[in-house]
């Protein structure tokens, strides 16, 4: 029966990075590729969800006072008005938020824009909606966003263009210059923007995350999507939001009930609890990465990276294999596991329409003990002049 899946169902394998994980679970490795944190949530979130099973809200549920944060949120950070009743849809995560509003926008053969690198489930959200992934380089070493490269993308059939900042992998935010023209340029051709801002809280050396939505007439064709996950370091609570004008957020509610009927309920009352955190907890949260980006950027450059830019959100280093490396980004991370036991990803797996091979994402959302014992297995690894022996 295999020959009866869909075309879309046919092309996904297991990648080489689950590959890499199985080999990495076998050899005890470190792990720096996975995007979630290895350290405690909260505890008082923690307690929130606990309470709200001893509670038994057991059932199917659509939590309001969420939609509320979420519109009081948007206003503060971002001065766009939100009706918190008609314009917010609660799902399971960012994933599920960005899957469903694909479904609510695209038809068979309409093209949606994306960055070169980008986080991989775009691409296959995009094509099972029926949509044509169509991608834009962002040009290393900063990854910046080149206007003619946009604006010759653009068509008659583009319906989308998918916008994440901080960006996974590269850890850029864009700027307010490269907002100004994607959405100069989404007004001209009359296309919606899908954002993906679950790292809007993450932000580093004073960088302001700015959403698209609050460009002048930007906020009808936009549609936000974010979540809980990587704020508290909760992604398997799986709650998130999108937030659009309304007729295109009842479509995506429409949508999300016929797909999930609705986030966990405990955990919508656990996320009420997270959400209405004191300022203080988001500014450790950035404080705390900062440290940890800083970290995992100098033991880098020690042993021999060279680090052009530095992220400036999102927990990921995306660091080039130097020119002297011989070895593929697979083959850097088959050793790296073997011979440091520490596992990162090969970039590869990020890049769509322009390939690299040469670049490895390193997760610094980890503990300090944790990062420590990398730093430890990795020096094992250099030669006397202090750069890796992989290089
Ligand atoms: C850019 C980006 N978007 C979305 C997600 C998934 O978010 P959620 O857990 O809310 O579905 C991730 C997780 O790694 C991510 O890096």
């Amino acid at each position: 029966m295999e020959e009866k899946l869909s075309c879309v169902a046919k092309t996904l394998t297991t990648s080489p990075i689950q590959q890499l994980s199985f080999l990495a679970q076998r050899c005890n490795a470190i792990n720096l590729a996975e995007g979630f944190p290895d350290f405690p949530a909260p505890l008082y979130i923690k307690d929130a969800a606990v309470s709200a099973i001893n509670s038994d809200f057991n059932q199917y549920r659509h939590v309001q006072g969420i939609c509320d944060y979420v519109a009081r949120n948007t206003k503060e950070m971002h001065g766009i008005d939100v009706d918190p009743d008609t314009d917010i849809v609660i799902c399971c995560g960012q994933s599920e938020a960005f899957a469903a509003t694909m479904f609510a926008i695209i038809d068979q053969g309409d093209e949606v824009i994306l960055f070169d690198p980008s986080y991989e489930t775009y691409d296959t959200c995009i094509k099972l909606a029926g949509g044509v992934p169509v991608y834009v380089a962002l040009d290393p070493p900063y990854w910046t966003m080149n206007p003619d490269k946009l604006e010759k993308i653009l068509t008659d059939k583009t319906k989308a263009l998918v916008l994440n900042s901080p960006h996974n992998p590269t850890g850029k935010v864009f700027t307010k210059d490269e907002l100004d023209i994607i959405a100069g340029a989404c007004r001209k051709w009359d296309v919606f923007v899908v954002t993906d801002e679950v790292y809007e809280h993450i932000t580093f050396d004073n960088e302001k995350h700015l959403s698209i939505a609050s460009l002048p007439e930007m906020q009808r064709r936009t549609i936000i999507t974010s979540s809980l996950s990587k704020t508290f370091g909760v992604t398997g609570w799986r709650v998130g939001w999108a937030i659009a004008p309304s007729s295109v957020a009842s479509a995506v509610r429409n949508i999300h009930i016929k797909i999930t009927d609705s986030a966990p309920a405990p955990f919508q009352e656990a996320a009420l609890t997270a959400l209405n955190s004191l300022p203080s907890y988001f500014d450790s949260l950035r404080s705390a990465y900062q440290s940890k980006r800083d970290y995992m950027i100098n033991l880098l450059q020690r042993v021999g990276f060279e680090m052009e830019f530095k992220p400036q959100g999102s927990f990921f280093v995306f660091a080039k294999l130097p020119e002297t490396c011989l070895l593929s980004d697979v083959e850097f991370i088959e050793e790296l596991i073997r011979r440091a036991e520490v596992v990162a990803v090969p970039g590869r797996g990020f890049f769509h329409a322009h390939p690299s091979t040469k670049y490895i994402r390193f997760a610094f959302c980890k503990s300090e003990d944790t990062l420590a014992a990398a730093s430890e297995r990795i020096s094992r690894l250099v030669d006397e002049k202090g750069y890796l022996t992989l290089f």
